[in-house]
């Protein structure tokens, strides 16, 4: 079929003509997330098989195509045995915006605008189509190269889920089992020793982790970034549930939490020290220990939660966004990225995906139902 043909203009600008696809490239960019693999594989297979076209894989996010000497050509045999794989065969990176790649100059780091050297890269290595699977940044990215001629397709990752413009994105769930195994963990040495545990997941944004692994694992406090909470609010729900005989809590926080504004002073003079994650759950676990005279103790999950085999589920939606991308390559539709609705695959203009968070509604129902069998959210 037809499609959409990058043409180099000489001046780092691409111009587009119909022209059929004859070799289409893939890269993973931003912060991994369990099913990378999977999209790779189920794109690399479907671009071969179905369509007959060379694929480049390029390596560690738009790096490859700045050195493209890091990239190379992906055979049926190089994704073979990766669909159970966490992480990405491509590597990837969440520092490498080619628009204001940071690079080492005479011992000083300077940010330049490599733009115009990608596309070049681009059109010497024949790149007809360029498939992104990415989060929110990854994407702005493409937009501004599908601006500047590249084909583009967009494929949405995040272990957060909270890009609006897709239901679910792959990751998520394989998140929620590993979130919620650790609290079903916490739970029986929190109810031996009489704690208070405290548990941070991810989500820097939106609370979608904390609030299902939560609900999913049985939490009594869920702190998320969407609703702001106390101390004292925790505290004293601690203390309801002892005179009810309850002598432990386990509270869930979502890293992105609010800092309540009597904790301020010591996050921002401590925020350097502490490594980026397990600031916020240590800083509400001594709060907390202090406010309620109670043994408390922090787990936070980190990076467990992004890593390892992707569930079922992830590797089925990875899979079917991977052929997807393909598809809407062998069409033409570029400057698009494919997304789940309702239960169908679609796509959406990348330049409506992007910048759109989709946050826990503090009103809504899942909110609402958890309040309604006693979830304290600390507000
Ligand atoms: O965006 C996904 C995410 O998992 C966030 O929840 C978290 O803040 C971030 O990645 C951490 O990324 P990294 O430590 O790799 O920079």
């Amino acid at each position: 079929m037809l499609a959409g043909l990058a043409i180099s203009t000489g001046a780092g600008l691409l111009e587009s003509r119909t022209m059929p696809v004859k070799t289409v490239a893939i890269c993973t960019g931003g912060g991994d997330c369990p099913g990378l693999n999977a999209v790779i594989r189920a794109a690399v297979k479907a671009s071969i098989l179905k369509y007959g076209w060379r694929v480049l894989g390029i390596a560690d996010g738009f790096d490859g195509l700045i050195w493209p000497e890091k990239s190379r050509e992906l055979k049926l045999s190089d994704v073979s045995g990766i669909l159970p794989r966490g992480g990405t065969i491509l590597g990837t990176t969440n520092r490498g915006n080619p628009f204001r790649y940071r690079l080492e100059e005479n011992g000083q780091t300077v940010e330049r605008d490599l733009s115009d050297r990608l596309l070049r890269n681009a059109h010497q290595l024949g790149v007809d189509a360029l498939i992104v699977i990415g989060g929110d940044g990854t994407m702005k990215i493409a937009l501004d190269l599908q601006r500047r001629g590249l084909n583009i397709v967009g494929v949405p990752k995040t272990i957060d889920n909270d890009l609006s413009a897709t239901d679910v994105t792959f990751g998520f769930d394989t998140a929620l089992h590993t979130a919620t195994d650790a609290i079903d963990k916490i739970h029986t040495t929190a109810e031996s020793h009489h704690r208070i545990m405290l548990v941070e997941v991810m989500g820097r944004d939106a609370g979608w982790i904390a609030l299902e692994a939560g609900l999913a694992g049985g939490a009594h406090v869920i702190l998320l970034p969407e609703i702001p909470f106390t101390v004292e609010g925790v505290c004293d729900f601690v203390q309801r549930r002892e005179s009810q005989g309850k002598k432990f809590t386990i509270v869930v926080v979502a890293e992105g939490v609010q800092v309540p504004k009597e904790l301020e002073p010591r996050f921002v003079a401590e925020k350097r020290a502490l490594s980026r994650s397990g600031s916020v759950a240590n800083l509400v676990g001594d709060a907390l220990a202090r406010c309620s005279r109670r043994e408390t103790r922090v787990t936070v999950l980190g990076h467990i939660q992004r890593g390892g085999a992707p569930s079922p589920f992830d590797r089925i939606l990875a899979t079917r966004f991977g052929v997807a991308a393909t598809e809407l390559a062998d069409r033409g539709e570029f400057g698009r990225m494919v997304c789940l609705k309702g239960t169908s695959v679609q796509s959406v203009e990348l330049a409506e995906a992007i910048g759109c968070v989709k946050a826990v509604d503090p009103k809504g129902e899942m909110v609402r139902m958890a309040k309604a069998i006693g979830i304290c959210f600390g507000d």
